[in-house]
């Protein structure tokens, strides 16, 4: 009796082996048949209450099935690995024939983008593109300036001093000093560039930003001049109107000074975090140059004058693609990149 129902389980086992059709249920079969749980198991548990002989022949009947068993197991097993070899190596097959696919090519970051945009308009407009480093002394950061040690202008721009006094740049506005050192006036120059101020980071806020500064000199310049080069570099950039406010600012290094501020275009005015909630965007402090500026330069105020700006490079490229976290821009992610 018992015989038969070992027999039994055996081959109904042995036909759910040959139906497994994955892995896993293999894996299922295997424990339910020959698992320390499974049938067999159960079996010989009952074992106690036979006789000894009968004990010793049902002992044997229940190995010779457990051995039938898992020598199946072991077969079908070996079949998937087999087929799940073929698979892969099927996948794997390789048209050596083909043409290579070529090198991914990158593209400009947004910054440079714009960057490279407005050194177009300045050039077209008769500006030089000057280049300064980013290293600087505190003389061409400050002092010369108009903002001497002590001058609480320098709280305004949190400093990453360097051993020995020098320090990274905080503006760009040093360039203004060395152009105009270097070429004299009548002058017409601009300098982008990287720069540095200790902050804590923010979704509008980075220690490592882009500036545009500008400056022209001549004889018998106006807010009205800088009032036309202003507009002429909103409209290029986002060939719209977009809406302006004029303020008045505060730099040593120009007097008057303005903040020119533009409507948020990310969030049109309600206010976004961009914009800090206000509805508008601090782009573009400017001024006339301060006649101690000129003198410090070498530069008789008597004769000329002339404005300047720094544009917030970095603030310029999140309002015109839009982008509502500076920490994206040198975030390094391909996947913000690649929208480019
Ligand atoms: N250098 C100033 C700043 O970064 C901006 C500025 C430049 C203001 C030129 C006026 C004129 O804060």
């Amino acid at each position: 009796m018992l015989d038969e129902s070992i027999q039994e389980l055996a081959s109904r086992s042995l036909a759910r082996i040959a139906a497994a059709a994955t892995p896993e249920a293999l894996e299922a079969v295997r424990v339910d048949a020959v698992g320390r749980k499974g049938v067999l198991a159960e079996i010989s548990k009952g074992m106690g209450k036979l006789s000894p002989e009968e004990r010793k022949r049902i002992g044997q009947v229940l190995n010779a099935a457990k051995q039938q068993l898992e020598a199946a197991l072991d077969a079908r097993k070996q079949e998937f690995d087999a087929f799940a070899l073929r698979a892969r190596l099927d996948a794997e097959w390789l048209d050596l024939t083909l043409p290579a696919p070529g090198p991914r090519r990158g593209h400009l970051h947004p910054i440079t983008r714009i960057q490279r945009e407005l050194e177009d308009l300045f050039v077209s407009l008769g500006f030089t593109v000057l280049d300064g480093p980013e290293v600087e002394t505190e003389y061409y950061n400050f002092d010369a300036l108009n903002i001497p040690p002590d001058h609480p202008a320098r709280d305004m721009q949190d400093t990453f001093w360097l051993d020995g006094g020098n320090l990274l740049r905080t503006h760009t506005s040093p360039v203004q000093v060395r152009g105009m050192e270097r070429l004299g006036p009548p002058l017409r120059m601009i300098a982008p560039g990287r720069v540095f101020r200790n902050e804590s980071v923010d979704a509008s806020h980075e220690h490592t930003f882009y500036q545009l500064e500008g400056m022209m000199i001549d004889r018998d310049v106006s807010v009205a001049h800088l009032l036309y080069f202003m507009k002429t570099l909103l409209t290029a950039i986002f060939q719209r109107e977009v809406t302006v406010r004029l303020r008045p600012g505060y730099f040593p290094f120009v007097e008057p000074g303005f903040e020119l501020d533009i409507q948020c275009l990310i969030c049109g005015g309600p206010g976004c975090p961009v914009c800090k909630h206000s509805g508008w965007v601090e782009l573009l402090p400017c001024g006339l140059v301060n006649p101690n500026v000129l003198r410090t330069s070498g530069i008789d105020p008597e004769e000329w004058g002339g404005f300047a700006f720094g544009l917030g490079l970095t603030r310029l490229v999140m309002m015109r693609y839009e982008i509502d976290d500076i920490r994206h821009l040198h975030g390094g992610d391909l996947r913000f990149l690649e929208q480019f």
